[in-house]
This record gives C-alpha cells, structure tokens and sequence, in this order.
C-alpha cells in the first residue's frame, strides 16, 4: 500500500534554447519524467517544471548571428523543444523561461536577500576584452596554444589534449574567436557571492541530502581544495537581467539559470488552485524538493545552489539526482558517425516508448554513464517489450473477444500466481522510488516470464477445441490478461502511451498503482487492437543516415565537422624508417622510436608497445606525419605521428609501404 501522501516538486535541468534537444538530453528528461509519473501514481502530490534556459554569451551571440533577438530566438527553439518533449511522453506540469518576468522578479528578490544579508561584495578584476566586437570574451571565446602540451587552437578554459585547466590569460597567442583578434586585459567591477563562508552548511546539507556516493566524494573533494567566492556578475553586453543599481551589469547566467526552477512554479502557482509557492519554497517547507540534473552540473546544483538558497532564508533541495553522460554505441555521440541523434530525428523514425523502455532498462540511480547501442536496442525492444510484455495480451485476448463476446471470467483459475504479481508490488514500488528502473524492469521481466511460461502450460489453444474445456480457456485467458494488466500498471511510469492503450483496452477510466494488486473480472472488454510492433533494423539505419546527413549539412555550413582538401594536404605524410625501438621506463604503452625520414631525424613515441616487440620494428618502413609540431610529452618531445590501424592494445597494426619504399618519399 502506498504511504501518506507526500508533497513533492522535481526539476530537470534547464535547457539552453540555442539548439536541438538530442538523445543525450533524453536521459534525464525521461529519467525524471518516469519518477514523476510513478509518484503521481502512488497518489502522491508531485509536481514537476522545467522552462528554457535563455541567457548568456552564446545565445546572445547566436541570436546576433541569425540576425533575430535573443527573445525571439529562444522562444522558437523552445517551442521545438516543448514539443520534442511532449512526443517522447514527458509531462511537464509547467515549462516557462529563464526570460520571464517571475524570473526576474526572483532573482532580483535572491539577490537583495543576499546583498542585505552581506553575502555580496565587489571586486575589480582583469578579463579578456574583444576591441573589435567591443565585448568581455567568455573564457570558451578564447582560443590560442595550451602552455602545457603546446596544442594549437585549444579553448580558455580546458586543454581538449591534455586536459590541463588552462584560462584565456595563461594561452599563448590567444585569439578571439568572434574577431580574430588578439584579446587585450581589461578591468572590470564584478559582484562576487560568498560561497566560502558556507563551506559548513554546504557540509551538512551535504550528509543529510542523501547523494549518490560519487556525488559525495566529488563533493569532498572540492571542501578539500577549499570553496572560492562566485563571481555573478557579466558586462554589458549580455542577454540577461540587469543588476538591480548598478547600469551595465547583469546576473550571470548561472545565477538566474537554476531560480528559473522557482519561476516555472511560480508561474504554475499563479494558475493553480491548490499549489501554493511558499509552502514549497520557505525555509521551514515541509515538501521535498529534487533536481534531476547530468553530472557536468554538479557543482552549480550541489554547491552555488543551495548556498544562495540559504543565504537568502530559502529552503535547500532535499536532494540532487545526478545522471551519467550517454554513449551510442559505447562511443561519445558523433555527428560523423550518425549517432549524434536529435530528438525529432528519432521521432521521425521510432515508437518513443521504445526509447522509454529502453533507457529504463539501463537506468540505476549512479553518475555511470549509460550506452545506447542500437543493436541492442533492436534485440532488447524485440525480445522484451514486445515480444514477452505485449505478447501475453496478443495470446490471451483473442480468444476473449472472439470465443466469450469479451467477457473475463468471474475468477481467476490461478489466485496463487496472481499473488506473485501483486506481492511484488511494493518492490518494484522500491525500485522505482530509489531510480533503479533497471531492477524495476527486470523484475517486471521475470513475471512476464511467468506468465508466459503459464500460458504455455495451458495451451488455450488446444483447450478450446475441446468443447468441455471452453470455460477453462476463458479463465485461463483471463489469468493471463490480469497478470499482464498488473504488469502493464507497474511499467506504466515507463511506458505511458502503451498503458494508455491497455487501460482503454481493459476499459478503466484511470489506474492507480494499489489497482495492480487487484484483479478485473467479471466484466466484457472492447476488440482488442494490436499495441505494439516490432522494431525493424531498417528503421535504425535510417535514423543513422539521416542523422548523419543533417549532421553533414551542418558541419558543411559551420565547417565545425570536416576538414577541407586544402587541410588535408598540409598534413605532409612520408615514409619513414626506423632505426632505432625501445621502451620507455615508466610508460606502459609507449615505445620511443628514432625514424629516418629522409634528411631528417624525428623522435616520436608510439602507443604500439603491447602490439610489437622492438626488436622486430628496427629496420622497418612506417607511414609518418612528418610536420606535426613538436609536441611534449610526459618523456620527452614527440616529433611526429606512425600511422596504424586497428582497436588498440594487441591489435594495432601499422601501416607499411611496399618494400619500393624509401625514407623521405612523400605518401600520396
Ligand atoms: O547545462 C545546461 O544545459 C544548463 N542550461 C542547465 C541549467 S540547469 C538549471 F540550473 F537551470
Ligand atoms: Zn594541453
């Protein structure tokens, strides 16, 4: 049975209104939209809002490019996105804005809790300033040489090579990507937020908000290195809200992004009759409050968050459900590939609730990241969804409707099995309320297979040609119609748009989840129409293609994704021969190799060390690029790049010219 009614909102992140909702987002929306719908069918109060992140740098700038305001810009790409989401089944109670007027109203209402508090102070600080464009550049706007591995092109806040933290003042060379030109230092008045003095309370909310382990180390890791102050404020210009007193200064978006969850309730409350916004937001609130949200945004959830929350005498989060990133095909998403899959893509081509049944399927309550492989979701979908679920209905209800005008016997033939599938009830409740969909739906699972395996014990199919039988084939079907509708209940969070068409089927008006544990007898039901058919692999090659051909439009247009010919040819490939092989102490893979190329002498290290021993490497021809820059490396300077081939380790093969090959000769 279902405990006392509880009062609860939930938030997905807020997304930014300056591109296509893609499979990766899919994971948290429809993570927390099957926690939504299982709370809602325990009976209790839960509300769930998001709205469009529509801030900052890049939307303003995108806005600037398309030649539209910034306004109108993410009002059209939130209106692809609200019905991106609807599609997939995810049921907002309200989706608003970040540019709302509740928004501004809140923030401002944040910030001057804060600043009366003393939680606010200015300081003068240097940043990179784009005299052409006439703006501060984010440090994402820079662009120059990392100083660590001397990578070209590597962006001002994360060497995309080594991984170093590097700022826009510590690249050499820097250039700003919107002019071109070289950045100069500039000062500026920011407004700061203490997030150092709340390094205590951060602690304890920390032990009491129930995080997932990682969270917490991560979490612990950062009170080691010690919390700094946040920096909240933006010069003009910037699409954004303006700083109460102050002329060009505006909230940083990182500030106003996550009081937006505040403002779609708000903007709910308004409409409602029975939510009230203090109740859920007041220090003393009894309703639990959670945000869904990917592990990249840990530290704006779980630090600055609840930190201004406090300071400002709101209450904090009750806790922070935090997801992994998704893989496709155990890869990171790539437009190339065609597996970088936008929402509507998908829908073009698939069922969602195929896409819902599978996620879950994967989904635990950790920061794991979670894969989708295509195959396996063909495999998966088949065998399962369809194939064991919706078959236990395609058995039994024919027989229904055409034998016994559509009646359900008035007992079941089994009540002990049926108790199976109610006792797990409150399991499979645990499974879901914890988010370890994954168990939840292997449990479901299991009891298909039970009831599978009961049907094929009985063999209506047999029975009902033995006229003494007839009334054993209704109760036997009525068995298993019974046992698949409990089933169909408890995976109804996941699959909303399946459920809906049983519960029509079944003739009920609305479904609770205490009703899995009662049977339906006695009473006729409609034709019984096919609910589900099976995924073709066709339909996943098409998704690729066409994900792969919207994808090369785009990268052809930002040039983001190719090369062109002329980039190729600068890459200055020769033969080379080796003339010298050996390990390197203290690295695992590597093998420092001496390659003759011709006039000149290069020293590259290879990762081949598990694939070749060096002895057998001297003397041989290799492919090399010859004119990549020097790079530095933790043993020293590699000077080029051997070309091979295969997945790695054991497997790696390199490429060797043909025995005409001589050192120097270029490879065409
Ligand atoms: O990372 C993002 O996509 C942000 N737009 C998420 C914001 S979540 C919340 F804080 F608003
Ligand atoms: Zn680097």
């Amino acid at each position: 049975m279902s405990d006392k009614q509880r009062k609860i909102l939930v938030t997905s992140a807020l997304p930014y209104a300056n591109g296509p909702i893609h499979m990766g987002h899919m994971v948290e929306y429809l993570q927390t939209d099957i926690w939504v719908r299982f709370q809602k069918l325990r009976g209790h109060d839960c509300t769930y809002v998001c709205a469009s992140d529509s801030h900052g740098t890049p939307i303003m700038l995108k806005a600037r490019e398309l030649g539209v305001t910034p306004k109108a810009l993410t009002e059209e790409i939130s209106a692809d996105f609200v019905r991106d989401f609807s599609d997939f089944g995810v049921e907002f109670d309200n989706y608003h804005s970040t540019h709302s007027k509740e928004n501004e109203q809140l923030v401002g209402e944040i910030y001057n809790r804060l600043r009366a508090a003393g939680e606010i102070y200015t300081r003068t600080i240097e940043q990179s300033y784009d005299e052409k464009e006439g703006i501060f550049l984010p440090d994402r706007f820079v662009r120059g040489t990392c100083p660590r591995c001397k990578s070209d092109d590597q962006p001002g806040d994360a060497c995309e090579v080594c991984g170093t933290t590097n700022t826009p003042e510590s690249l050499i060379d820097p250039i700003s990507v919107l002019s071109g030109t070289t950045p100069v230092k500039r000062e500026s008045e920011h407004y700061f937020f203490k997030l150092s003095k709340h390094q205590d309370r951060l602690r304890q909310w920390m032990s009491e908000a129930t995080l997932d382990k990682n969270v917490v180390s991560k979490l612990n890791e950062w009170f080691d290195a010690g919390l700094n102050d946040w920096d909240i404020s933006r010069d003009a210009p910037y699409f954004g809200f303006k700083i109460p007193d102050t002329e060009d200064k505006y909230f940083y978006v990182w500030l106003d992004a996550p009081v937006g969850y505040m403002a779609s309730f708000k903007n709910l409350c308004d409409r409602s009759e029975h939510l009230n916004f203090d109740d859920y937001w007041n220090k003393d609130s009894d309703a639990e409050l959670y945000h869904f949200i990917g592990k990249d945004i840990m530290y704006f959830h779980t630090l600055f968050w609840p930190a201004v929350l406090k300071g400002a005498n709101f209450r904090a989060p009750t806790s922070v459900f935090t997801h992994g990133f998704l893989t496709v095909n155990g890869q990171k998403m790539s437009k190339s590939r065609g597996t970088f899959i936008k929402a509507r893509t998908y829908l073009d081509n698939l069922n969602p609730e195929f896409l819902r049944y599978y996620y879950a399927a994967k989904l635990g309550p950790t920061i794991e990241d979670i894969d989708l492989n295509l195959e396996d979701f063909v495999a998966r979908v088949n065998a399962d969804l369809v194939g064991k679920l919706i078959n236990i209905a395609s058995r039994c209800a024919g027989f229904i409707s055409k034998e016994f005008d559509g009646r359900l016997s008035e007992l079941l033939p089994d009540a002990a099995l049926f108790s199976e599938f109610s006792d797990a009830s409150d399991q499979i409740a645990e499974h879901f309320e914890r988010r370890e969909y994954s168990k939840a739906i292997r449990q479901v699972m299991a009891l298909a297979d039970k009831a599978n395996r009961y049907i094929d014990e009985k063999k209506p199919w047999v029975m009902i040609k033995d006229e003494e039988r007839r009334s054993e084939v209704q109760q036997v079907c009525t068995q298993g119609l019974n046992m698949f509708r409990s089933l169909m209940i408890y995976l109804s969070p996941v699959n909303p748009g399946v459920a809906k068409d049983v519960r029509h089927f079944f003739n009920e008006s609305n479904w609770h989840w205490d009703n899995a544990s009662i049977p339906l007898l006695d009473v006729s039901l409609p034709k019984f129409k096919p609910l589900l058919t099976r995924v073709d692999s066709d339909q996943i090659q098409r998704l690729v293609e066409q994900s792969q051909e919207s994808i090369t439009v785009a990268a052809a247009e930002s040039n983001d994704d190719t090369i062109s010919i002329d980039d190729f040819m600068k890459v200055d490939l020769r033969i080379a021969r080796i003339e010298k092989a050996e390990a390197v102490e203290g690295a695992d893979k590597l093998l420092a190799l001496t390659l003759d190329v011709g006039n000149s002498k290069h020293s590259v290290f290879a990762g081949i060390k598990a694939a070749y021993d060096p002895e057998t490497l001297i003397g041989r021809h290799v492919v090399v690029v010859a004119n990549l820059a020097p790079r530095k490396m933790r043993f020293g300077v590699s000077e080029g790049m051997v070309l091979a081939t295969g997945p790695g380790g054991e497997n790696i093969f390199l490429l060797s010219p043909d025995d005409g090959a001589k050192p120097g000769m270029r490879v065409k």
